[in-house]
């Protein structure tokens, strides 16, 4: 699990980058001003969470008061027991009650660039409810109950916010699916969540071009006779088809419900959603998230992290698509409750051109900008002269996302972008934390390149052996929670087994994220990697286990042994070994490539496209049968075998894959 060469190069960074000294000024308000007053909070959220979270929590609108703040029966915990309230009331019914109805939510910017520029729209509170609350009664319209699971599958259009929060509303919790997946995603994840009813778009803007939604979810319901309702909204205009009895337009049922249905009252426990992410085996899995420890958890976070303050006329920018987690907790469910409008962009990054986001920030003064480091590494190879084209002196905080940054990228991001300026919080967190989980404080933590710093409020985390001992500093180890705190998984969909096995099996007692991790001398934490099958590609998820029954699925090989390779802008990107099917055998030639990274990029969707294919007649294994991943991960990374090969049942398929042409 050692990871020397990373060890190696974090250990060379040492640069200290205090908050800058007007960041008070600029901000106005700081919420944690500095380390001692992070040491205090954190001390006694840690010693005295149930005081702690019980004050936070008391900022929101509660329909009943809990009457426990927690209930913990490892692995099982219960936030504000008793209580009910409602997720969508905190974000955004409390809002217009308060006298801010005419207050900015959502500021959203499509992707289309006409003439007169893109389309923008601007959303209040009062509209946003009045939006949530006729979409809710119109799900209700098409059967659904408190407690149905909404599948939500489209692009990123304002109607997706309206969508999940209309789930909220009347208790159905929902399942996003990333827009960017394909029918066969659709179906496990439809399939495993038990939804008789999908939210789509007939298309959706990505470059330039139409991505068919509507027909991949018409692909995928021939698998899935339990789909009652597909309710379609159009944006595109695209061709689409239109099953009677099943398919319903947004436009002909949504605009016609009274806007009179009021947020239901839920338990604090009740499931507010499901979000699917990739496992080191099988098929992804549900994570379940519920209502009241969320809410808070997310809220209370994004205020901290970004150093929100509504009377400042912030302007909050995060990059992630909403079928994300970052997009869940950090465009939606966190930033509402807190009244600093979340803009919402909806193409890509480089339409029409590679500055697009630089435009984005200086058409609506954004203050504070949240992305991945495989995107900071794209903006760095399109080149400096397109953020310098633009002013970015609104830019207040900057943020970051989903794997490790490299020192490079950091200081890039912290140059060219913050103006050396503004503080970088590289906030590490997971589909299961609900929140971040160790971040720097913008105001407090002085920040080092490569380094996710110090454990948020209530989060008691350590790097451990698998005895559960804390390593000495600079030693890696497995990354741990060993506490409860109010944004965590109550469960894997379905599975019990799972969830005990993937998160509390592995060290008695404490929650396992499936990192390796490392704490220097000062106890700032570094993420090395993960310690499971899983691949983060361009900061997303991705099981090898999934893209190999793809590939085996196309009936083209028989074998597939998919693994991670260095790759410059994804971070990571996939290998796969294929043995061909003995009718294709003799077809091992580039077509055969293309046809099967085509194959993938269909099933399961672009982001899971093999970038290498290796043919070749057998897969190392080891004696009881198992796939040598770890001496395939050394031959797709190009690199000399040094391991220990004595399990290998044949050495000579080590030669042969040496031998395998690598592109
Ligand atoms: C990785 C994304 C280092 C990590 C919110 C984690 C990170 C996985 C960071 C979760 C970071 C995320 N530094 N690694 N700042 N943020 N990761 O569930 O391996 O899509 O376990 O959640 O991404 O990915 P997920």
């Amino acid at each position: 699990m050692s990871n020397d060469s990373s060890i190696q190069s974090v250990q060379s960074e040492d640069r200290i980058f205090p908050p800058p000294t007007d960041f008070a000024a600029r901000m106005g308000t700081v919420h944690v001003p500095d380390m001692e007053a992070y040491r205090v909070m954190h001390e006694r959220s840690i010693r005295d969470p149930e005081g702690f979270w019980g004050e936070v929590a008391a900022d929101f609108h509660w329909y009943k008061p809990w009457s426990k703040v927690l209930e913990w029966n490892l692995p099982d915990a219960k936030w504000f027991v008793g209580g009910t309230t409602n997720a969508c009331f905190n974000s955004v019914d409390r809002q217009v009650e308060n006298g801010y109805g005419h207050e900015l939510a959502i500021l959203w910017e499509g992707e289309p660039v006409a003439g007169h520029g893109p389309e923008i729209r601007r959303i209040t509170y009062s509209e946003l409810r009045d939006d949530v609350a006729r979409c809710a009664s119109a799900l209700e319209s098409l059967g659904v109950k408190k407690g149905d699971v909404v599948t939500l599958y489209m692009g990123m259009v304002p109607e997706l916010a309206i969508a999940v929060l209309a789930c909220a509303r009347i208790g159905a919790p929902h399942s996003v699916i990333f827009g960017g997946f394909a029918a066969q995603a659709i179906v496990d994840r439809v399939h495993d969540a038990g939804s008789a009813v999908i939210v789509t778009c007939d298309g959706a803007w990505r470059r330039g071009s139409v991505v068919p939604l509507k027909a991949n979810v018409d692909a995928a319901c021939e698998q899935l006779p339990g789909v009652r309702k597909v309710l379609v909204l159009k944006r595109t205009n695209n061709e689409v088809a239109m099953h009677a009895g099943r398919d319903v337009w947004w436009h002909d049922v949504v605009p016609a419900q009274p806007n009179t249905r009021a947020c239901e009252p839920v338990d604090s426990e009740h499931p507010l959603f499901l979000l699917y992410t990739s496992g080191s085996t099988g098929k992804p899995k549900g994570i379940l998230h519920t209502t009241g420890g969320y809410m808070v958890f997310t809220a209370a976070t994004a205020r901290w992290t970004f150093n929100l303050v509504p009377e400042q006329k912030q302007m909050y920018f995060c990059t992630a698509d909403i079928g994300w987690i970052t997009g869940h907790s950090y465009i939606v469910y966190g930033m509402l409750p807190n009244r600093v409008p979340t803009l919402m962009y909806e193409g890509a990054p480089n339409f029409p051109a590679e500055d697009r986001f630089w435009a984005i920030i200086a058409r609506h003064n954004v203050t504070h900008f949240y992305t991945a480091p495989t995107a900071i590494r794209s903006f760095m190879r399109w080149g400096d002269m397109h953020p310098a084209k633009h002013d970015l002196s609104s830019l207040r905080v900057l943020g970051t996302v989903g794997e490790p940054i490299n020192p490079e990228a950091w200081m890039w991001y912290h140059q060219m972008i913050g103006g050396s300026r503004c503080p970088i919080v590289d906030t590490m967190w997971q589909t299961e934390t609900g929140g971040h989980i160790i971040t720097p404080l913008p105001g407090a933590t002085p920040t080092t390149p490569g380094s996710c710093t110090m454990p948020m409020f209530g989060i008691d985390a350590a790097v451990v052996d698998d005895a559960g001992n804390e390593q000495p500093a600079n030693t890696g180890g497995l990354l741990v929670i060993r506490k409860p705190w109010p944004g965590m998984l109550r469960g894997v969909n379905g599975d019990r087994q799972r969830f005990i096995e993937t998160y509390w099996s592995r060290v008695p007692g404490m929650y396992l994220a499936g990192d390796s991790a490392r704490r220097d001398a000062r106890g700032y934490f570094w993420i090395m990697g993960r310690i499971d099958d899983v691949l983060n590609v361009s900061g997303h998820r991705l099981g090898t286990a999934e893209v190999e029954s793809s590939l085996v699925g196309s009936k083209l090989v028989v074998e597939a042994a998919v693994v991670g390779m260095p790759h410059e802008i994804k971070g990571t990107g996939i290998t796969a070994f294929c043995v061909l099917h003995p009718d294709h055998e003799n077809d091992a030639s580039d077509a055969m490539r293309k046809r099967l990274m085509e194959y993938v990029s269909k099933d399961i969707g672009p982001i899971a496209r093999p970038d290498v294919i290796r043919f070749t007649t057998a897969l190392p294994k080891t004696r009881s049968g198992k796939i040598m991943r770890r001496l395939l991960r050394d031959v797709a990374a190009g690199k000399e075998i040094t391991q220990d090969t004595t399990t290998l049942d044949d050495l000579g398929v080590l030669a042969k894959l040496r031998a395998s042409d690598g592109e």
